[in-house]
C-alpha cells in the first residue's frame, strides 16, 4: 500500500527538505519502495538526490516542478508500480489555494517550525490555512508539527511549544539544532543511513515522529470524513 507524506510550510528554512530527505533515506534503507517528489523549483531535493551514491538505497526522485512541454504534469507524478512511500517536499512559494490538492490523498502533513517570532507566525498562519482552506478536519488527525532546530532550554523553544499546546494540534518531534543535518545532506544520506554513534543524540529524536508516522499509516489516515464516522 502506498503511504503519503507531504512536508509542507510556506517559510523557507524551516526544515521542509532536510525532513523529506531524512524521511526518503530512512524509508528507502529500510526497505521501502520509495519516492521523493520535489514540487520547489529551487530543486534541493532534486540535487540531494543527485548527490546520493549508487550502492546506497534507491530512492526514485520526481521533479514535480519541471514543466516540460513534451511531459504531461500527470505523467511526472506517476509513481512506479510496488511504491510504498511517498514524501513530497514543498516550495516556500506554495499559496493557500494549492493546498487542498497538495494533501489531499496525505496520510500524513508534516509542519515543521523553527523557535522564532517570525516562524511561529507563519506556522500558525500555515495551519489556518490548513484547517480552513484545505479542509483538513482536526478529527483526521493528520496534521503534525515538527519544532526544528531547537537549542535546549531556551525562551524561543518554551514560546513554540506552549504556542503549538494551543493549536491542538499535536508536536511529533522536537529537533534539535545540530550540524549533522548539514554534514550528511551534502553527501545524499539521511541521519539513519549515518553510523548510528556518530548520530544517536539525533537519531533518538526521530523515534516519536517515525512511531507518529506509523500510527498514521495503520489508521489509513484520508478516509472519506463518513467512514472515520462510521467508524467512530
Ligand atoms: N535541525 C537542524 N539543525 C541544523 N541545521 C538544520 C536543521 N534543519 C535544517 N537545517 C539547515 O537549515 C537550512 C534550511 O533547511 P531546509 O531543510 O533546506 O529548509 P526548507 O526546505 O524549509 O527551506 C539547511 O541548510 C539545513 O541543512
Ligand atoms: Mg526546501
Amino acid at each position: 500500500m502506498t503511504r503519503k507524506i507531504v512536508v509542507l510550510n510556506p517559510k523557507g528554512g524551516s526544515g521542509k527538505t532536510t525532513l523529506a530527505t531524512n524521511l526518503a533515506a530512512h524509508y528507502a534503507s529500510s526497505g521501502f519502495s520509495t519516492t521523493l517528489v520535489d514540487h520547489d523549483s529551487q530543486a534541493s531535493s532534486t540535487r540531494w538526490l543527485r548527490k546520493r551514491a549508487t550502492h546506497l538505497p534507491a530512492i526514485n526522485g520526481i521533479a514535480a516542478f519541471e514543466k516540460n512541454a513534451r511531459v504531461t504534469r500527470s505523467f511526472l507524478m506517476r509513481l512506479p508500480p510496488g511504491t510504498t512511500r511517498v514524501v513530497v517536499d514543498t516550495s516556500a512559494a506554495i499559496a493557500a489555494q494549492d493546498m487542498p490538492e497538495l494533501v489531499r490523498d496525505a496520510d500524513a502533513i508534516l509542519v515543521p517550525v523553527l523557535p522564532s517570532d517570525i516562524d511561529i507566525h507563519a506556522a500558525s498562519r500555515c495551519i489556518a490555512d490548513l484547517l480552513l482552506v484545505a479542509k483538513v478536519k482536526r478529527r483526521e488527525q493528520r496534521i503534525g508539527v515538527v519544532a526544528n532546530r531547537t537549542r535546549r532550554n531556551t525562551l524561543a523553544l518554551q514560546t513554540l511549544l506552549r504556542f503549538l499546546g494551543t493549536l491542538d494540534i499535536p508536536v511529533v518531534a522536537t529537533l534539535r539544532d545540530s550540524a549533522h543535518y548539514l554534514r550528511t545532506s551534502e553527501q545524499g544520506l539521511g541521519l539513519h543511513e549515518m553510523k548510528a554513534y556518530l548520530v544517536r543524540e539525533d537519531l533518538a529524536t526521530w523515534q516519536p515522529l517515525l512511531a507518529w508516522l506509523e500510527g498514521r499509516f495503520a489508521e489509513g489516515a484520508g478516509l472519506p470524513a463518513a467512514s472515520l464516522e462510521a467508524a467512530g
